[in-house]
C-alpha cells in the first residue's frame, strides 16, 4: 500500500544541456513501472526537467527550498517557484545542507512548511553520523532531528511528507548500513510519525533509505517491510544504474 519511490538526488552535477540528453533517454528507456521514479536536479536543471519530463512517468523536484515566502533574500528559491516549474518533491534538511550551510532543525521545519504550503511533498533528510552510531545512540538521535524538524509542520496527508534515513557516514563513502540496520531505524522513525500524526498516517508514511544506495545492494534493503525506496546519490548519475534500480524496485 505504500508505493515504492526510487528517488535520484544529482546534487551538484550536470549542465542544463547535458541533463536534457540524460532525460530524454530516460523517457526512452523507461521500463513499465509499479513503483515511482524521481529526479532530484540542482535548480537550473528543473526548466529542463518541466519541458523533457512533463506528462511522463518520472516525478521531478529540487534540492532545497527558501525558508520564505517571497522578498529580498538574495539568491533564494521560493516554494512557489517550484511549483511554478511543476515540482512534486523537495529534499529538507539533507546532510549536506546541514553541515555546510549550518542548517538547523528548526530552519528545515520552516522549509518543510513552505513546501506544503505549495502542495510540494517533502522528502525530509535525518540520520546520525559516524561517532553518535559508535557511542550506540543512533535510533534516539535520528528520532530527535525527526521531531525537531517536524515542529509545527502538518503535513495534510501521510502521503504529502517524504521521510529519509540517511546515516550520514553512509553517503558517498561505499559503506552502506545493512539492511537489518536499515530496518531498525526505519521501524523507529515509523513509530514515531505514528505517535506524532497518529497510526494511519504512520502506516502510510513512505520512509526512505539513503546512503551507498546501488543496484548490488537495493533488492536486500527494499526487502525490508518498512523501507519504501532509495534517495541515492551517486548510482542515479549514471542512466544504466538508475534504470537498474528502477527494475530492482
Ligand atoms: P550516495 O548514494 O552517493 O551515497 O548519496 C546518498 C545521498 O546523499 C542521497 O541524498
Amino acid at each position: 500500500m505504500r508505493r515504492v519511490l526510487v528517488a535520484g538526488n544529482w546534487k551538484m552535477h550536470k549542465v542544463p544541456s547535458e541533463a536534457r540528453v540524460w532525460l530524454a533517454e530516460l523517457k526512452r528507456l523507461l521500463p513499465p513501472l509499479d513503483s515511482e521514479a524521481a529526479v532530484l536536479p540542482a535548480f537550473p536543471i528543473l526548466p529542463v526537467a518541466k519541458e523533457v519530463l512533463g506528462g511522463s512517468q518520472v516525478a521531478y523536484g529540487a534540492q532545497d527550498v527558501s525558508a520564505h515566502r517571497e522578498g529580498a533574500y538574495t539568491g533564494e528559491v521560493s516554494a512557489r517557484m517550484l511549483k511554478d516549474l511543476g515540482c512534486r518533491y523537495a529534499i529538507v534538511g539533507h546532510s549536506e545542507r546541514r553541515r555546510y550551510h549550518g542548517e538547523t532543525d528548526a530552519l528545515v521545519a520552516e522549509k518543510a512548511k513552505r513546501l506544503l504550503e505549495e502542495g510540494i511533498t517533502p522528502i525530509l533528510c535525518v540520520g546520525e553520523p559516524l561517532e553518535v552510531r559508535e557511542r550506540g545512540e543512533a535510533v534516539p538521535y535520528t528520532l530527535n532531528q525527526l521531531l525537531e524538524s517536524l515542529r509545527g509542520v502538518e503535513p495534510p496527508a501521510p502521503e504529502a511528507l517524504v521521510v529519509a534515513y540517511e546515516p550520514v557516514w553512509a553517503i558517498g563513502t561505499g559503506k552502506n548500513a545493512t539492511p537489518s540496520d536499515a530496518e531498525a531505524m526505519h521501524r523507529a522513525l515509523r513509530q514515531a510519525l505514528s505517535e506524532r500524526y497518529g497510526a494511519g498516517f504512520g502506516e502510510r508514511v513512505r520512509i526512505l533509505y539513503g546512503g551507498s544506495v546501488n543496484p548490488k545492494n537495493f533488492a536486500d534493503l527494499l526487502s525490508q517491510p518498512n523501507v519504501d525506496g532509495g534517495l541515492v546519490g551517486g548510482a542515479s548519475l549514471e542512466l544504466e544504474s538508475f534504470l537498474a534500480l528502477l527494475r530492482i524496485a
